[in-house]
């Protein structure tokens, strides 16, 4: 073997691609669907500020402990840690991180695969005219028809797993590239043209002072429960995503300044997507707190009214869905990475084998919104509520909280103070205080609140 062995041939072709692919997986459904609707059902301005306190207290230090743990591991994120582990002689049990990720990825992808199906009936139904000069109601109850059809539902579910499973497939490089360089900064575009629209309406000082003033009466442990987990879930962090996709990654990239790049672009665009939503919201009078159906009940409404909405709201959606795909291809990415160094069977075959089991698990969430909508598993969610609960208050933080871990006290410092250019006492002392102590601590407390609130009930 040649001293290149921790080079992989399928390496992104430079880190320019590799920032391009984690933020084609940080950008997705959680910036543009999520974000905005559990904003509103949280209250707006008081959770907005603990999210980006999350994002950079939390957020950050996890994600470059995972790319620099893909990095450092050069395999599938259960390889890269018995890797680690064997090298620096720690416990192997550590790579269970790695198992909970798995687990977590079939959870996410999912139920991210049926939002991502209800996109893609959406591009048809704008490029369709029908919302052309649409009003709130007609618009709104569009949505409830569509949701209430489990046949329509699952055919656009099982389109979009097909679509994304075909990219998988085909490997990680691939494909994936141009459709991030492309639709991003379109995506980027068509926001701005919906934020111009809420100046125009009225709406958007409403908007702005609704998600940037803080009215701290509205927060409860709940809602920082929930922007803890969501700053794992729009980040693409806490499962190995991102660690799978650090494999990948040229010796020479700065694990430090590709975190920042990507955070502050997730970031950018989940508060322009909410401007613009909560927009609408104000100017149309509806209420801020629509849950699931907010993004399909606000933006249609904007481009029925503008000229040339039917194309251009068409797009939108599409340019959604395709920042979906790019997200659900790097949630499928540890496990097949995973199996495929397991087991002699093509990628192809494991990439179907992957889809057939998200398929099957996704149905409970398709059929959460109409047929069983009234079986609710535990408290009174819905098997949708379940998966989304469950990795994003749970898994995702409990996977993050680990890693923190993994990186400040179980690998030796002076590789981790290698990496990430650490030279002086100061900055690798406040590297290890900062994901050793206080994301890990920030993870707790929360957890601990949350549940002394669940068990004592405040
Ligand atoms: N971050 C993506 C979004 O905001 C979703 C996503 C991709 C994800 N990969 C992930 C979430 C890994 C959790 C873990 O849409």
């Amino acid at each position: 073997m040649s001293e290149l062995t921790t080079e992989r041939s399928d390496m992104w072709s430079s880190s320019f691609i590799f920032v391009l692919a984690a933020a084609g997986s940080a950008v997705g459904l959680g910036n543009i669907w999520k974000f905005p609707y559990i904003a509103g059902e949280n209250g707006g301005g008081a959770f907005v500020l603990v999210y980006l306190i999350c994002i950079a207290v939390i957020g950050v230090p996890v994600m470059i402990s995972e790319i620099m743990l893909g990095k450092l591991g050069r395999a599938s994120p259960i390889q890269s840690l018995l890797n680690l582990c064997k090298t620096h002689n720690k416990p192997a049990g550590w790579s269970a991180i790695g198992y909970m990720g798995v687990v977590t990825g079939f959870v996410i992808l999912s139920f991210y695969a049926v939002i991502a199906g209800w996109v893609c009936y959406y591009v048809l139904r704008l490029f369709s005219g029908e919302f052309t000069g649409a009003s709130a109601e007609s618009v709104g109850s569009a949505f409830s028809e569509f949701l209430a059809s489990p046949l329509q539902v699952t055919l656009f579910f099982t389109l979009f797993m097909v679509i994304t499973i075909f990219f998988v497939a085909r490997g990680v490089t691939r494909g994936l590239e141009l459709c991030v360089r492309y639709s991003m900064p379109a995506v980027f575009v068509l926001l701005i043209v919906l934020i111009g629209y809420g100046v125009h309406t009225g709406g958007m000082a409403e908007s702005a002072k609704f998600l940037f003033t803080p009215d701290f009466s509205s927060l409860n442990a709940q809602a920082v429960v929930i922007a803890l987990g969501h700053a794992f879930f729009t980040l693409s962090l806490g499962m190995g995503a991102i660690m799978a996709y650090g494999a990948y990654v040229p010796q020479n990239v700065s694990v430090v300044q590709t975190t920042f790049t990507i955070a502050f672009l997730d970031t950018l665009l989940a508060l322009m997507a909410g401007l613009a939503i909560f927009a609408i919201v104000f100017a149309e009078g509806l209420p801020p707190d629509s849950s699931v159906g907010l993004l399909f009940q606000t933006v249609p409404i904007a481009f029925g009214s503008l000229p040339g909405g039917a194309f251009f709201g068409g797009l939108f959606f599409l340019l959604v869905a395709l920042a979906a795909l790019t997200s659900a291809i790097s949630i499928s990415e540890p496990v097949v990475a995973y199996v495929s160094e397991r087991i002699k069977a093509t990628r192809a075959k494991i990439a179907i084998g992957v889809g057939v089991v998200c398929w099957l698990l996704g149905m409970g969430s398709v059929l959460s919104f109409n047929v069983w909508s009234d079986v609710k598993l535990f408290f009174d969610w819905t098997f949708f509520d379940v998966f989304d609960k469950v990795s994003q208050l749970v898994l995702l933080p409990l996977g993050g909280l680990l890693i923190a871990l993994f990186v400040a006290w179980v690998l030796p410092s002076t590789i981790v103070n290698e990496e990430l250019g650490l030279v002086t006492k100061q900055r690798q002392q406040a590297w290890r205080v900062i994901v050793g102590v206080v994301t890990p601590l920030a993870v707790l407390v929360v957890f601990v609140v949350e549940l002394a609130r669940e068990i004592f009930g405040f």
